[in-house]
């Protein structure tokens, strides 16, 4: 009955997570027995099979410390200066906390206006303006009403006691409690001003459920991984991510199997062996090979599949991603090789798909772009509130410079290969991402998966069985028939 995965896929067709749908299997476990711990790479370990995006409206300190404290983790986007890429990285670990205010610092001589508060109730006041220099006062937005603006010195209130970066949760909502504060500065055991902690925080993210381990990497500090691309200037960028202490480099490539990849996989391997580099983006066996023969330590795939990608359409390559995850991972994970399952999650079930298939954990671009913690404001468009969104290959991105994923580099005219479009707003990955877990427990519970690893050795041993999915019976599984309906919460 059904198909094992070996046939199915090898009948010449390029299938969706949407196209296939899995037969269930027995079950004899509950769903909360089962175990999602995985691998990002060789050597990093995760309890929370999710990765967010190397993209600027996706991945930065906010959601980095985020997904890091849930047990997943990030890839800070190279598309920005590489200082200001190692800067985000350093603020991303520079916490044990969930979450990053980023609330601005004014120097004690400055006269901020309202604006300069950036929408921010509290600013920090430092000397000379700067996180190294001496914590003087804390400037409160209402206090700032002032027009024209005063010196900040004027109305600042002295700070109170600073909380230490190396607080966990709960010793920062105990400090917060003890002292009786209502905010207070966050400072590093070398005197350095991270961030303004506040009890609006603490009370938000308590009400959240909890997941998993928070991913920590042999430093102590939440794993941070960060992406590169192929061109010269990237080995300096590298330098600087390491020194910043990244866990792990991706080189981000739409096509990764290119001389420019395996140059620098080796040149990286060569210089930073204590780094795990992630390469891709592949979905074919052959790609893989030559990765792997270079020396990654994971394997990003994907080749069209993301919400906002035009790549298929525009370069007439890539393939369907259920069958790219599984033809790639049945090669990579002989090789002791992780796959990142590297766009088109929409739902949970995609998720289970990914993960069942192969892959080790899954890239989400659109998931995660509405949450609070992507960067961005969010904004109101036909009576939604929504955040951008855009695909690193398009126009407007590639201004920035991420054309080098798309190896546009040395050509004078740029064609897209991505859109930019908005999606609705999530709330915090803190709260959905522990939803959408127990929703993907629920599916491993119904194949009759305990972990990861048994639902790779079902699929390999072919007592897992799937299907195509006809268009109808695609509608079938969907919500349909309705006048109406409540609208998914994720
Ligand atoms: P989702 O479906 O999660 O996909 O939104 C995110 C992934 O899409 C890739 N990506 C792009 N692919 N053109 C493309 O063809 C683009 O402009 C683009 N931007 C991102 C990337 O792999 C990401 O993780």
């Amino acid at each position: 009955d059904g198909f094992p995965a070996s046939r199915l896929f090898r009948k010449g067709f390029s299938y969706t997570y949407d196209d296939v749908i899995f037969h269930p299997g027995f079950i004899d476990f509950p769903a909360d027995a089962v175990d999602l711990t995985t691998r990002l790479s060789r050597r990093i370990h995760l309890s929370t099979p999710c990765v967010a995006s190397p993209m600027d409206t996706v991945s930065e300190a906010a959601m980095a410390a985020a997904m890091a404290s849930l047990g997943a983790a990030a890839v800070v986007h190279c598309n920005t200066e590489p200082h200001i890429q190692a800067s985000i990285v350093r603020a991303a670990k520079s916490r044990r906390l969930p979450f990053v205010s980023s609330v601005p610092i004014f120097s004690l001589a400055s006269a901020p206006s309202l604006n300069d508060f950036a929408g921010h109730d509290y600013a920090l006041v430092t000397e000379a303006g700067d996180a190294l220099s001496k914590l003087v006062g804390v400037a409160v937005a209402a206090d700032a009403v002032a027009n024209p603006p005063v010196p900040v010195s004027e109305y600042m209130r002295p700070a109170p006691r600073s909380a230490s970066a190396t607080f966990d949760f709960e010793q920062a909502a105990a400090f917060l409690a003890d002292e009786g504060l209502d905010y207070a500065p966050l400072v590093s055991e070398e005197g350095e001003v991270i961030d303004l902690i506040t009890a609006k925080d603490i009370e938000r993210i308590r009400s959240y459920p909890k997941l998993g381990k928070p991913s920590l990497g042999a430093d102590g500090k939440f794993v941070v991984a960060a992406s590169i691309g192929t061109r010269e200037d990237d080995k300096r960028r590298l330098e600087q991510l390491v020194q910043a202490g990244a866990n792990a480099i991706v080189i981000d490539s739409s096509q990764g199997n290119s001389t420019y990849q395996l140059d620098m996989i080796k040149y990286a391997k060569n210089m930073y062996p204590e780094v795990d580099l992630i390469g891709g983006n592949v979905v074919t066996i052959a790609q893989a090979q030559n990765l792997i023969a270079a020396g990654v330590d994971g394997l990003r795939v994907g080749m069209g599949s993301g919400s906002i990608c035009t790549t298929q359409e525009v370069c007439a390559v890539g393939r369907g991603q259920a069958t790219a995850v599984y033809k790639v991972a049945s090669y990579a994970n002989d090789q002791n090789v992780p796959v990142i399952a590297d766009g088109g999650i929409s739902y949970s079930g995609h998720i289970v798909k990914a993960l069942t298939l192969g892959a080790s954990t899954v890239m989400m671009g659109s998931f995660l772009a509405g949450s609070h913690e992507a960067p961005g404001a969010y904004e109101y468009k036909d009576g939604h509130r929504v955040k951008k969104y855009r695909g690193m290959g398009s126009l407007e991105a590639m201004t920035k410079g991420s054309d080098a994923r798309y190896l546009g580099d040395t050509l004078k005219l740029k064609v897209a290969q991505g859109v930019v479009g908005a999606v609705a707003d999530k709330g915090s990955v803190l709260r959905f991402i522990p939803y959408t877990m127990q929703a993907v427990k629920q599916g491993f519970q119904d194949l009759g998966a305990s972990s990861l690893q048994s639902a790779h050795d079902l699929l390999r041993a072919e007592t897992l069985r799937l299907e195509v999915r006809t268009g109808a019976a695609q509608v079938e599984g969907g919500i349909h028939g309705l006048v109406s309906y409540e609208k998914k919460p994720f």
